[in-house]
């Protein structure tokens, strides 16, 4: 072969690549940066370590002939896939490029993703997808939607046996949510990024209601009212740092443990200021995060659903190096009631960690669920039953510490014994009955009380000495409930101790296709 016929040959390649890298054109490209926005390559790039990703499938095109589609073709059709590396492990990777089509999705487009999808599922590492997009590609019509739905097959296929994390740094509409739906974390920026089924323009028309796309679908909402995302960062490189963090507590697959990281911080670090950190109002609030940040290596931890059901608190830290998860009661809001959101998040992020074999330590101090006609008729029942079941299901390590209050099914479900808890623990402050002082005299000494002299001196009474007989670890410990009541300061000692014994734990469930948890 002559020189120039080698030039001509590598030139060609090269004009192809260089229309893909092209996208939408120089100038939608230069309007998104404009925005803020980065272009999907650029996304790529911060995402991944450096120079590791390998670009697949850059010279697919669409087939749609339709409103003259046919010659409007863009290598590549909206979407950049392949593979790369973050912290030096192997990753799946797409990005949707808003510059073509709206980043819509025709059956090319989604079978570039579904192909992603089968080779992270074959190899075992996680995928992410940087979703920007008008959803389903109307000119396509119904092929489109074949796309969406082999997409959510695969989404589904893979839950559970790979991390899946979405990112949505855009629109995100119709068809689009649902993957992003059924993935394990979403990420959202803070501006610029939307979710929603159908956006205010057919609200508007369908039910005559004026929203906003911020009030319907925007980052603070999701975060905050639907809970439909786990994190939120001030902005588009804030997500995927936020990625990249997310991914040094996980597991590539569910077959491996997750990431060691040496730490400095001693397993026997004492924290005496631990054993003042519940108030002795038995009533005053405090911030559990206070005491988790004393009790995790060097004070790290990322939380999930930070802003959502705030009376929970989940967190993904590591102890002792080996990443682990915590579910905490919040007693600084709503009293660390149990409620539906807080129900719902904590149940899913247990079943998170049971999939990818992150032990789960839980960090009790609640009064119970919360009573009222909105839980009632919001269905408590069956969202607090997923509490149950997520812990009762769930064979990964479980280390308890139960720092103040315990009462009636909220003591039951927080991991105790009975949910199968492997090291159930109490602070000293602990206190642990079938309901709280005060309801329970209203009940057991109703008629005492009502027939003294002096009702409410008797009331105080009854109450202290029903305190005495139960607001106490020792109850408990009497019966073998929990294994031990430690002091507040030995915490870290004593659950990185308890880890280390339950590394080896073997334990399965019954064998059956799957289970019905209540939904
Ligand atoms: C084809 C699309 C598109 C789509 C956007 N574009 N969405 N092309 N199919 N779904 C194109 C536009 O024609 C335009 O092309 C370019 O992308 C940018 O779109 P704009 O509207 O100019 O951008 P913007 O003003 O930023 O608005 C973005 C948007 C809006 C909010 C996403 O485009 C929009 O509302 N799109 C439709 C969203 C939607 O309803 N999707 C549902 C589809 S049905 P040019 O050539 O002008 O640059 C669906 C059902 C699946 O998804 C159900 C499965 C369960």
């Amino acid at each position: 072969m002559s020189f120039s016929e080698r030039e001509r040959i590598l030139a060609r390649l090269e004009a192809l690549e260089r229309r893909a890298e092209d996208g939408g054109g120089a100038d939608k490209a230069a309007a998104r940066r404009a925005e803020g926005r980065r272009t999907a390559r650029d996304r790529l790039a911060r995402l991944l370590d450096a120079g590791t990703f390998v670009e697949m499938d850059k010279l697919v095109v669409h087939q749609c002939t339709n409103f003259g589609m046919g010659d409007k073709r863009v290598p590549g059709d909206g979407v950049v896939t392949g593979f790369g590396r973050i912290d030096g492990r192997v990753v799946f990777v797409y990005a949707q490029d808003f510059t073509v089509f709206g980043g819509s999705l025709s059956a090319a487009h989604a079978h570039k993703i579904t192909k992603v999808q089968d080779m992270a599922l074959k190899v075992g590492a996680p995928i992410i997808g940087l979703n920007d997009s008008g959803g389903a590609r109307i000119q396509e019509g119904v092929v489109s939607l074949g796309g969406y739905a082999d997409i959510f097959l695969r989404n589904t296929l893979a839950s559970g046996v790979i991390p899946q994390i979405s990112a949505i740094l855009g629109p995100c509409a119709g068809g689009a949510v649902y993957s992003p739906g059924i993935t394990d974390f979403i990420v959202m920026a803070e501006s610029g990024s939307h979710m929603f089924i159908t956006g205010p323009e057919v609200i508007r028309a369908v039910t005559s209601t004026e929203v906003t796309k911020e009030e319907l679908g925007g980052a603070a909402m999701h975060a905050r009212r639907s809970g439909v995302a786990h994190f939120v960062a001030p902005d588009e490189d804030g997500a995927l740092d936020a990625i990249r963090e997310l991914l040094s507590y996980l597991p590539s697959n569910n077959d491996e443990d997750p990431p060691f990281v040496a730490t400095q911080d001693p397993l026997d670090r004492a924290d005496p200021e631990l054993d003042d950190l519940v108030p002795t109002e038995s009533n005053q609030p405090y911030d559990i995060r206070d005491a988790i940040v004393r009790i995790v290596d060097d004070g790290r931890m990322l939380e999930v659903h930070e802003q959502y059901a705030e009376n929970i608190v989940c967190v993904l830290a590591r102890m002792a190096g080996r990443p682990v998860g915590i579910v905490a009661n919040q007693p600084a809001v709503l009293a660390g009631c149990l409620d539906i959101g807080a129900s719902v998040k904590a149940a899913r992020f247990v079943r998170f960690c049971d999939c990818f074999n992150l032990p789960v330590v839980t960090l009790v101090d609640t009064p119970g669920f919360l009573p009222g006609t909105d839980q009632e008729l919001g269905g408590i029942i069956k969202h607090g039953a997923k509490l149950v079941y997520a812990y009762a299901e769930a064979t990964v390590p479980k280390v308890t510490v139960i720092c103040r209050k315990a009462y009636g099914g909220a003591y039951i479900v927080m991991s105790s014994r009975h949910m199968r808890g492997d090291l159930n623990l109490a602070w000293p402050t602990a206190e642990v009955a079938v309901m709280g002082p005060e309801g329970a005299v209203n009940i057991v000494f109703r008629k005492e009380i009502q027939s003294a002299e002096d009702p409410a001196a008797a009331r105080e009474q009854a109450v202290a000495s029903y305190r005495e007989r139960f607001a106490n670890p020792y109850t408990v410990a009497e019966v073998g409930f929990v294994d031990a009541v430690i002091r507040p300061r030995d915490t870290r000692r004593v659950i990185t101790s308890a880890l280390a014994m339950l590394s080896n734990k073997r334990d399965a469930n019954p064998p059956r296709k799957h289970g019905n948890i209540p939904l």
